[in-house]
């Protein structure tokens, strides 16, 4: 007689299975691959762990486990991700959003009692500029993007978390932002040196878009674009934020300060790392 694979038993197999492969929090990773593709939650697969799987059901996981195991990450297996409590889809078009990044839109909704526009540079899923729409009723926000694609993800994000009539969506180069003036301009850019890239884990480096993740000039070239466009394109009183990699604090500093930018500070994230970098036009 063929084996018989209930839920647990495939749950038991998946999670030794990316345990062997090194993936971080393997169950936790085999949990939401089986729920998502047997259209439970969580509680549901526990609910269900007794019930023996049909080869349909079987057919469906195995090719995802696969390239799980292969690392492929699983926020694009599922095609989807959470961010600031807010569901995102996520194609290999845009960088999946990692929670560190919440630290951004904290310090915006901070310093956001005032004004009444914000640019999101470089928005790809639309994870901030989605995020700060739904906090920030009345508020005009522009999300820009190099890449078309992830500009038709954003948008399709906006439409699910309904903001999009709040959000206008430009396809531009973060060298020449719109001739516009801000409250708030925001960023979460390209970083990664050139030299860093062996250091990334392979769900980063073989899956994640490249142009989503690499900067020239010591991963400081969008920085240097963003600082030397502030003064123009902020109101008196607007304010410069963006993500930073944890060695980069003392290098964007100096960029906003040799900007004129006053107020400076860096923002640590919960693990104690440098994650944002701000400034405002005095
Ligand atoms: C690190 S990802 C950030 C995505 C999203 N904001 C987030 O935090 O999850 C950087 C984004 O910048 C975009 N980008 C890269 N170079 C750009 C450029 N020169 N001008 C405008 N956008 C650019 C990429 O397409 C990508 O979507």
């Amino acid at each position: 007689m063929a084996d018989v694979w209930t839920l647990l038993k495939l749950l038991r197999w998946t999670t030794e299975y990316f345990s062997s492969k090194e993936i971080d929090n393997p169950r936790l990773n085999a949990e939401l691959l089986l729920a998502h593709v047997l259209e439970l939650d969580r509680v549901g697969l526990y609910l269900d762990f007794e019930r023996p799987l049909d080869n349909a059901e079987l057919d469906a996981i195995r090719p995802l486990v696969k390239r799980r195991g292969q690392r492929e990450p699983l926020q694009y297996l599922i095609g989807q991700a959470e961010f600031w409590s807010l569901p995102f889809e996520v194609t290999p078009a845009v960088l999946i959003p990692r929670g560190d990044t919440e630290i951004l839109v904290e310090e915006a909704l901070n310093r956001a009692d005032q004004g009444q526009s914000l640019l999101d540079v470089g928005t790809g899923s639309g994870a901030i500029a989605v995020s700060l729409a739904s906090e920030l009723a009345g508020w005009q926000i522009t999300a820009l993007d190099i890449s078309q694609d992830a500009l038709d993800i954003a948008i399709r994000n906006a439409e699910k978390n309904r903001v999009a009539e709040q959000i206008r969506f430009v396809q531009a180069d973060l060298a020449q932002l719109p001739q516009q003036q801000y409250d708030l301009i925001v960023s979460n850019p390209p970083y990664i040196a050139q030299a860093e890239w062996d250091e990334l884990m392979p769900e980063v480096c073989c899956f994640e878009p490249k142009a989503a993740l690499l900067a020239a000039d010591s991963g400081l070239d969008c920085y240097h674009k963003l600082t030397g466009q502030a003064q123009d394109r902020l109101t008196s009183g607007g304010w410069l934020l963006v993500e930073i990699g944890y060695r980069q604090a003392q290098a964007v500093s100096e960029l906003f300060t040799t900007a004129g930018l006053q107020d400076v500070f860096v923002r640590d994230d919960y693990a104690g790392q440098p994650r944002v970098v701000g400034g405002c036009k005095r």
